[in-house]
């Protein structure tokens, strides 16, 4: 499998985002021209894969989790890619500069506990630590709402609160941003309440409080819109599920987890910080759990929620099972951006199935 990152790490995210992705190998866009012709010719031997993501109509049930993909031109990338919806990364109510650089990097050796090593090459596994760096609304309103009318495929907005005053300046915050989702077009509307980069104070973890997460999915169905809430890796998820299952659309899970980065001579990697989210390859077991967890309470509930699957998707197959274990929907954002064919490979897996 040859990786090539979708993102180049020597720029800012602002950078990034001005700048597009950068320009496929010759190869990989060889591969992809050669899985477009081989999944069109798996259709006209009748081959079908259609499902519904909340009302609409999509041809892949797996999409890009909010991460890969911020504004429209790279928006515009992985719909080309093949992803059956797309999440924007998450977003703010105001311009926000996050983290001071590096934002990614690969990760090699190492587990949650002991931490990772920094990797020069391409791995199956990225760290970042943006702070959730966001241009503004002036920005991604305008952005986002022209991306909409030209796409054709649903968008997810995701977004967290900066600085909140108390606890109802929390849920305002989130319900405010799930106006904009609705007002740009936007079929859902994710708040993430489990991010674990944000700076003490600043809110980005606030999982662990189920009677904040009720209120603030609550509130945020005011707008109108679908509400998804994107959860962490959690031991205990009863409760948690008993009280936001009742009024939430679908639970995206799960976020990264934080680890030490260090590098080669055992100094933190990030500045100023020890510790990143990773993701990609060794999250794999704590979200195949984590999906096997909440499937399991929403069937004892009797709930009627969507289980959006993210976490260490690294090759088609992973895909597969997750969608034959029970999950709604897939997602990934670390392979997604780590190796261009990936949608389209799950793709044809799929029509492929479809025609046993
Ligand atoms: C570069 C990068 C940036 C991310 N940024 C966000 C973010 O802004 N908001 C969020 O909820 N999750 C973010 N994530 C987490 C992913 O959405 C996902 O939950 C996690 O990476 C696990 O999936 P994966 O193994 O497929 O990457 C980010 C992940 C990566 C790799």
């Amino acid at each position: 499998m040859d990786l090539e990152l979708l993102y180049d790490q020597g720029s800012t995210m602002f950078e990034n985002v001005r700048k597009g992705p950068p320009k496929f190998s010759k190869k990989t866009s060889e591969k992809i021209e050669s899985l477009i012709n081989e999944i069109d010719r798996l259709v006209d031997s009748g081959a079908f894969l259609e499902s519904d993501f909340f009302g609409k109509k999509i041809g892949l049930p797996f999409g890009i989790s909010a991460g890969a993909a911020y504004g429209s031109k790279f928006l515009g990338m992985y719909e080309k890619l093949g992803y059956g919806f797309l999440t924007q990364k998450t977003v703010r109510m105001i311009r926000w500069e996050g983290n001071p650089m590096p934002h990614v990097m690969s990760v090699g050796n190492g587990d949650y506990h002991s931490g990772f090593l920094k990797s020069e090459n391409l791995t199956t596994a990225l760290s970042n630590s943006f702070g959730m760096c966001c241009l503004g609304p002036d920005f991604w309103e305008d952005d986002l709402r022209k991306f909409v009318k030209g796409s054709k495929v649903p968008l997810v907005l995701s977004g967290v609160v900066t600085k909140p005053q108390d606890r109802e300046d929390v849920i305002h915050q989130y319900a405010e941003l799930a106006k904009k989702a609705k007002d740009i077009g936007a079929v859902a509307y994710e708040a993430n309440v489990s991010c674990p980069n944000e700076m003490e104070g600043h809110s980005g973890e606030l999982q662990d409080d189920n009677d904040l997460c009720f209120d603030i999915v609550r509130e945020s169905k005011k707008a109108g819109i679908n509400v998804f809430i994107k959860i962490g890796f959690r031991e205990n998820m009863e409760i948690f599920v008993e009280k936001v299952g009742r009024v939430v659309d679908g639970i995206v899970a799960i976020n990264t987890k934080s680890a030490q980065i260090k590098d080669e001579k055992g100094r933190f990697a990030y500045t100023n910080r020890e510790k990143a989210g990773v993701s990609g390859e060794p999250l794999k077991t704590y979200a195949e759990n984590a999906l096997l967890n909440i499937l399991k309470l929403r069937s004892k509930m009797g709930y009627r929620f969507r289980v959006l699957s993210v976490g260490g998707v690294t090759k088609p197959e992973d895909v597969r099972n997750r969608l034959n274990a029970g999950a709604d929907f897939v997602e990934s954002s670390a392979m997604a951006m780590l190796y261009p064919p990936l949608a389209l490979e799950v793709k044809k897996l799929l029509l492929e199935s479809s025609l046993k």
